[in-house]
C-alpha cells in the first residue's frame, strides 16, 4: 500500500543546533539538480528516499524502503510545536530532539520531552555538536559509525563520557535511551544518534533512522488517503501581488486550485477559496524573488505549500484546513471540534492563560497532572477580566499562570488591588513549579 512521507519536527533547547541541521540537510542540495535532490516547500524541507539511499552509501546495505521520504517542518521551539497539530494531535508524525553534547539537558529540552510524551510523537535524539570534543576528526557528511573508527582512543572516551552523561540525564527525565547502533529493540530504548550540523557527520544515520521507525511503526498511519485534502496552517501571511496568502502543510488527501475550503478560526470556521497553490523553486533559484514560485493545479499529501486564497479573516497558526464540498458540507463541523479547546474545569480553582490552543492544553495537562484545579482558561495575554475573576475560592486559587502570554496595563493596575498572584514563564513546566513553590511558601 503507498504511503506518504512523515512529517518530521525538530526540537530543541536555544541554540542547540536545530536550524543548523536543517540547513545541512537542505545545503547539501544545493546545485544537485539529480533525481532525488531535495525540494524546498514552505516552511519544510522534502528528502526523498533517493536522496536518503545515496546519502547513507555502505550504511543502508541492501534495505529497501517503501516511505518515499521525510518531511522536515522548519518550525524550531517546543511552543511552535504545541501549535501544530492535526486531528487534535500532533502533526508531527515523529520528531527530532536536538541536544548540544556539551550542554546536555537544559530546560527547553526537557520541556520538549514533555510535550512529545504528551502527545505520544515518537522521537529520535540527534547529539549535536560532536566536532567540537576534543581532538575529532571530521570528515564532511560521513555516516557516524566511520568517523567514529577514525578517533584516537582518547577522543572517543572523551565523547563516550559526555554521551554516558546524558544518557543518565536523560533516565533522570524518564527517558531510557541508547546509541541507536547498539539497540536491539526500538520499541523499548530511544534512539541516540550523535552527529555534527557542522560538517553533517551522523546526519546519514539519522535520516536511516528516521526511516526505519517509519517504516516498521508508523505505516498505518502513513498510509495515503486518497479524497479532500486535509492540512495544519503554519502561518497566515499578506503577500503583495497575491493577497491573504497560508502556509501549510497538507498531510492528507488532495488540494485543488479552486476548491472550497473550510479552516479553523477562533470562532466558526471560516469558508473560502483556493486562488492558487504555490510551490517555491528549487533551492539555487529561490534567490530570485519574481521567480518564486511555480503555480501549481493540484497537489498530493504530504507537501508544504503556499496558497492564495480569498479570505483569511481570523485564521490562525496552527488551525486546520480541509477541502469541502460547499458551506454547507457536513465536515465543516470536524473543524469546529479540532479547534475546540477540551480542558475539564473545577468549581475551585486558577486561571490559565497561553497563547495558542496547543500551548493552552499543554498547559491543562501539566497542570492536571500536578493536581493543580483549573476554574477558567483562556487563550490571549492575561487581561483586567481575568484578574477580576480570578478572586473567587480560597486564596491558593487567586492565581493566574500565563504561558508565553504578557499582562495588560489595565490588568497589572488590579492585580496589587485584588492581591491575585500572577505567574508567567516560556516554560510549562517551570510554571508549575513556580506556582507549586508559591504554594508552599504561602502555606507554610
Ligand atoms: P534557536 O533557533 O535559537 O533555538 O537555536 P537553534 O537550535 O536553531 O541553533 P542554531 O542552529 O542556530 O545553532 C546555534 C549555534 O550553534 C550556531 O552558531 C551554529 O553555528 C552552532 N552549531 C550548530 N550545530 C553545530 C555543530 O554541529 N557544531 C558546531 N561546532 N557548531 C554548531
Ligand atoms: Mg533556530
Amino acid at each position: 500500500m503507498a504511503i506518504r512521507q512523515p512529517v518530521v519536527s525538530v526540537l530543541g533547547h536555544v541554540d542547540h543546533g536545530k536550524t543548523k541541521l536543517l540547513d545541512r540537510i537542505r545545503g547539501t542540495a544545493v546545485g544537485d539538480r539529480e533525481a532525488g535532490a531535495i525540494t524546498q516547500h514552505i516552511g519544510a524541507t522534502e528528502v526523498p528516499i533517493g536522496r536518503i539511499y545515496e546519502m547513507c552509501g555502505s550504511i543502508i546495505g541492501s534495505k529497501k524502503f517503501t516511505v518515499p521520504g521525510l518531511l522536515f517542518i522548519d518550525t524550531p521551539g517546543h511552543q511552535a510545536f504545541t501549535s501544530l497539530r492535526a486531528r487534535g494531535g500532533s502533526l508531527a508524525d515523529l520528531a527530532v530532539l536536538v541536544i548540544d553534547i556539551r550542554e546536555g539537558l537544559m530546560p527547553q529540552t526537557i520541556e520538549s520531552i514533555h510535550i512529545l510524551r504528551q502527545y505520544k510523537t515518537p522521537f529520535v535524539i540527534a547529539l549535536n555538536k560532536v566536532d567540537t570534543i576534543e581532538g575529532w576528526n571530521s570528515t564532511a557528511d560521513r555516516p557516524f559509525v566511520l568517523s567514529e573508527k577514525d578517533q584516537q582512543a582518547h577522543t572517543k572516551e572523551v565523547f563516550e563520557q559526555h554521551m554516558y552523561e546524558i544518557i543518565s540525564q536523560l533516565s533522570g527525565n524518564g527517558v531510557f535511551a541508547d546509541r541507536y547502533d547498539r539497540i536491539d529493540d526500538f520499541t523499548k530504548a530511544v534512539a541516540l544518534i550523535p552527529i555534527s550540523a557542522k560538517t553533517g557527520e551522523g546526519v546519514p544515520d539519522l535520516m536511516l533512522m528516521l526511516i526505519g521507525l517509519a517504516q516498521r511503526f508508523l505505516e498505518t498511519r502513513l498510509t495515503k488517503e486518497e479524497g479532500p485534502g486535509k492540512g495544519t496552517v503554519l502561518e497566515v501571511k499578506e503577500v503583495k501581488g497575491l493577497g491573504q496568502t497560508l502556509d501549510m502543510i497538507l498531510y492528507s488527501g488532495t488540494l485543488k486550485t479552486g476548491a472550497t475550503v473550510a479552516i479553523g478560526t477562533r470562532g466558526a470556521p471560516l469558508v473560502t477559496r483556493i486562488k492558487a497553490i504555490l510551490k517555491p523553486k528549487p533551492l539555487d533559484e529561490i534567490r530570485d524573488p519574481r521567480d518564486r514560485f511555480d503555480n501549481v493545479k493540484e497537489l498530493h499529501a504530504a507537501a508544504g505549500v503556499k496558497i492564495a486564497v480569498q479570505d483569511a479573516t481570523g485564521v490562525i497558526a496552527g488551525a486546520p484546513i480541509r477541502v469541502v464540498k460547499n458551506a454547507k458540507d457536513p465536515s465543516i463541523q470536524e473543524i469546529t471540534e479540532e479547534t475546540s479547546i477540551k480542558i475539564e474545569t473545577e468549581e475551585k480553582g486558577i486561571t490559565i492563560k497561553a497563547d495558542a490552543i496547543g500551548s493552552l492544553e499543554a498547559l491543562a495537562y501539566e497542570a492536571k497532572a500536578a493536581g493543580i484545579p483549573i476554574r477558567k482558561y483562556g487563550i490571549g495575554e492575561i487581561t483586567r477580566r481575568d484578574v477580576l475573576e480570578s478572586s473567587y475560592g480560597n486564596d491558593t486559587h487567586h492565581v493566574i499562570l500565563g504561558f508565553n502570554v504578557s499582562t495588560s496595563k489595565d490588568a497589572e493596575a488590579e492585580i496589587a488591588t485584588h492581591s491575585i498572584k500572577v505567574m508567567t514563564n516560556n516554560i510549562v513546566y517551570a510554571l508549575i513549579d513556580d506556582y507549586k513553590l508559591w504554594l508552599d511558601e504561602s502555606t507554610r
